[in-house]
């Protein structure tokens, strides 16, 4: 399966020229029961050894990785490819009013610095905190529920020649992409945990279709864990 996206993936420099945005692979881990997380946000090991080791290795496939603020206040991830030979990808943050810490892990790559998509007005001093601490504050519209507008990223990471983008979340996050169409390849690790936790489709009114029919479906075993391989047919959602 991952070779059949390796190969799609070999074609994603002509995906954004003709699309004008990356292409976006979507990928989380959740429990049998749909959830990513404990109810309290709390962060729950998922994934077993062989199926970390798949995202590692779809992270190396990939120019950059993107994840909400939520998700760096919570699981202060590094996000890199450790497990795996090849680059990690650029780290990029979606955090609207830069409550990113100084020393959060993402801030400490020595590879390369991490972007944080803020509103165009965010808080000067927070800002400037940001910078010395190597990160790259990249000001971007935002939309009417006062969150980054997903299109108007789109156009800013086309601009930096990004062609592949991973998003691994949160659940807002997720929402957001899948709310707005944009994923095109699913990579879902389902464990065989029961955890009655936050559901990895958070959504709160955000309008998304109730339906999102997928194809070219596949599921692979990896150790205990399930993985979805399937990619989102907008056309009939
Ligand atoms: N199992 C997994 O694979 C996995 C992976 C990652 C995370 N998680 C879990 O997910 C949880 C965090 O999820 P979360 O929903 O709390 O936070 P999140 O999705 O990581 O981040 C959401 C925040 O990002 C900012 N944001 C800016 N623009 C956005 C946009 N267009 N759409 C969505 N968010 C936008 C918003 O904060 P501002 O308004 O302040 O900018 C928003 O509240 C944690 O419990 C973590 O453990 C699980």
């Amino acid at each position: 399966m991952l070779d059949r996206l390796k190969q799609q993936l070999a074609g994603a420099k002509e995906f954004r020229r003709k699309r004008g945005r990356p292409f976006v692979i979507l990928t989380y881990a959740q429990s049998l029961d749909g959830s990513i997380a404990a109810c309290d946000r709390r962060q729950v090991r998922l994934s077993g050894a062989a199926s970390m080791t798949l995202t590692h290795r779809l992270r190396s496939c990939s120019d950059a990785i993107l994840v909400g603020i939520g998700t760096v206040l919570n699981d202060n991830p590094e996000l890199t490819t450790r497990l795996v030979d090849g680059h990690s990808p650029r780290p990029i943050i979606l955090d609207t009013r830069l409550r990113t810490p100084s020393d959060a892990r993402l801030l400490q790559r020595k590879d390369c610095a991490c972007w944080i998509i803020s509103h165009r007005e965010s808080d000067g001093a927070r800002r400037e905190n940001l910078l010395k601490a190597g990160a790259i504050v990249l000001p971007c519209q935002t939309a009417v529920d006062g969150k980054i507008d997903l299109r108007a990223l789109m156009k800013i990471l086309v601009a930096h020649e990004i062609n592949i983008l991973m998003v691994e979340g949160g659940a807002r996050v997720i929402t957001s992409f899948v709310g707005a169409r944009l994923v095109d390849q699913f990579v879902i690790t389902v464990a065989p945990k029961l955890i009655g936790g936050l559901n990895a489709i958070d959504d709160r009114g955000t309008g998304m279709d109730p339906f999102v029919p997928l194809v070219q479906v596949a599921y692979q075993q990896l150790g205990n864990d399930m993985i979805l391989w399937a990619q989102p047919d907008w056309n009939s959602a």
